[in-house]
């Protein structure tokens, strides 16, 4: 496993992020909308440095690219998301990769009626990027390459690791996302 961000490096850049939402927010109140799963973790530690009058809200945002539906297409589940209408939204998720998740749910939040929408992601991936998307808030830059840990998988697994590391057996190996958005490895026939 190679480590390429630290505990400790994540632990100090999130106490930054929240320092910096705050004082952004100047005391208003915040309606955090977390993209479910894999920025469950962040959202836990980012909270807790948020002095703000603050709610949480989960959606699932998963890119389909069955046999039958064009890759990509993005399915939203909606069934936690509160009501953001003249609410300031700031959207979190783990990563920022295409950016295609992102924003599209942008565009959703501003439908819902939201009073101002921005966005936080823990990691932007560098020259992935398919939609001109800057993130509010970011972590950190990583080169592309695929990251696990700290609330990101593989096939499920290695979300409770408390750094973000790289797989190195998942190095050009081809990994690709399943039809619940979850990362596999792809034979070359598929
Ligand atoms: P887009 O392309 O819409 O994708 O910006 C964002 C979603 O893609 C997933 N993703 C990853 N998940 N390691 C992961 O575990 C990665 O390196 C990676 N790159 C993208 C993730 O679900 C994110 O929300």
């Amino acid at each position: 496993m190679n480590i390429l961000i630290t505990e400790a490096e994540i632990g100090e850049r999130i106490g930054q992020l929240g320092r910096q939402i705050e004082a952004d927010y100047q005391g208003r109140p915040l309606t955090i909308v977390a993209i479910l799963t894999g920025s469950l973790i962040v959202l836990a530690d980012l909270i807790r440095k948020i002095q703000l009058p603050l709610r949480v809200a989960l959606l699932q945002a998963s890119s389909y690219k069955g046999a039958t539906t064009s890759a990509g297409a993005l399915i939203i589940n909606e069934s936690f998301a509160p009501d953001v209408a003249g609410r300031d939204v700031l959207l979190l998720d783990d990563i920022l990769d295409t950016g295609h998740t992102l924003n599209t749910l942008v565009h959703r939040m501003a439908d819902r009626g939201a009073l101002s929408v921005k966005t936080a992601v823990l990691l932007r991936k560098k020259g992935r990027q398919e939609i001109a998307i800057e993130p509010d808030y970011c972590g950190f830059e990583i080169p592309d390459a695929f990251v696990v840990g700290y609330g990101l998988d593989y096939d499920d697994d290695y979300r409770h690791l408390p750094y973000v590391a790289v797989l190195p057996q998942l190095q050009g190996s081809g990994v690709d996302s399943d039809e619940t958005g979850h990362y596999v490895r792809r034979t070359p026939q598929q």
